[in-house]
């Protein structure tokens, strides 16, 4: 007797990508899991009409009503599905025209920003290798040290030839990092600009203000809905709702510091 499949596999086109989820799952989840983006206006409640895909082959559970008139009769015709509302029920391959897409549209980052003093709450103290056994138990009396840096910071200054650095917190007075060498102008800050569409990150030179770099992305909450309300509904109905949009957005900003990161 052949057992039931508990996983299919969906191929999401034009991307080529493949991903198994769990059957009975909606064709939204797969592709937010399949790490796509799509229009997703009402965060998944079949109200929108905008998470439109072609399915090509396969079966799926489509539960939509046609007095809602989301879709036209064409649509139909041509296996357009709304993918909120279509449970998987076996492999399927489907198809993301470009209306449902989120891409190719420009994020703008060119804003004018004004030069800024920066008044930085992290400071950086070069300490030179004569001035190690005296500056070192300063900072251990002055500033909480975790057991962690503790153990770094000795280690540091045991093969350090130049001296060290030390990052410190002015605001709660404790030591954060500790490096080789002299790194006192490699201080960098990062303001991010969180919008609902969009998370712009800036890399800023703490020393002086400059920005040294800016990179965008579109902000990955858009999966759970395209405004705020959407996504309010969504943490609030989905079992674990507010932990994924946080992880949206946390995935979001990281990918931004890695990218600019690679830069400097
Ligand atoms: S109808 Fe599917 S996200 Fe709105």
């Amino acid at each position: 007797m052949s057992e039931e499949k508990s996983e299919v596999t969906i191929t999401i086109q034009p991307y080529g990508k493949r991903i198994k989820v769990p059957k009975g799952i909606d064709l939204l989840e797969a592709i937010r899991r399949a790490g796509i983006v799509i229009r997703s206006v009402c965060g998944g409640m079949g109200k929108c009409g905008k998470c439109k895909v072609i399915l090509k082959s396969g079966q799926v559970d489509f539960q939509y009503n046609p007095e809602e008139k989301l879709l036209t009769p064409e649509e139909l015709d041509r296996k357009v599905i709304l993918a909120c509302i279509s449970r998987c029920l076996s492999d399927c391959e489907i198809f993301i025209p470009p209306e449902t897409r989120i891409e190719g549209q420009r994020i703008q980052t060119d804003a004018a920003i004004p030069k800024i003093s920066p008044e930085p709450i992290v400071e950086k103290i070069f300490i030179p290798k004569e001035a190690l056994i005296v500056e070192i138990q300063r900072i251990r009396q002055q500033y909480s040290v975790t057991e962690f840096l503790s153990s770094k910071l000795e280690e540091i200054v045991k093969r350090s030839t130049e001296g060290v650095t030390v990052t410190i917190s002015k605001q709660d007075k404790r030591l954060m990092d500790v490096e080789e060498g002299n790194t006192k102008n490699r201080l960098f800050g990062l303001a991010v600009d969180i919008g609902t569409t969009k998370i712009v990150s800036y890399l800023v030179d703490l020393t002086n203000g400059n920005r040294l770099s800016v990179a965008s992305e579109y902000n990955a909450q858009i999966a759970y809905g395209e405004d705020v309300v959407s996504r309010i509904s969504y943490a609030m109905e989905s079992k674990d709702g507010l932990g994924m949009l946080q992880k949206a957005v946390v995935d979001t900003i990281n990918l931004l510091v890695e990218e600019m990161a690679k830069k400097h």
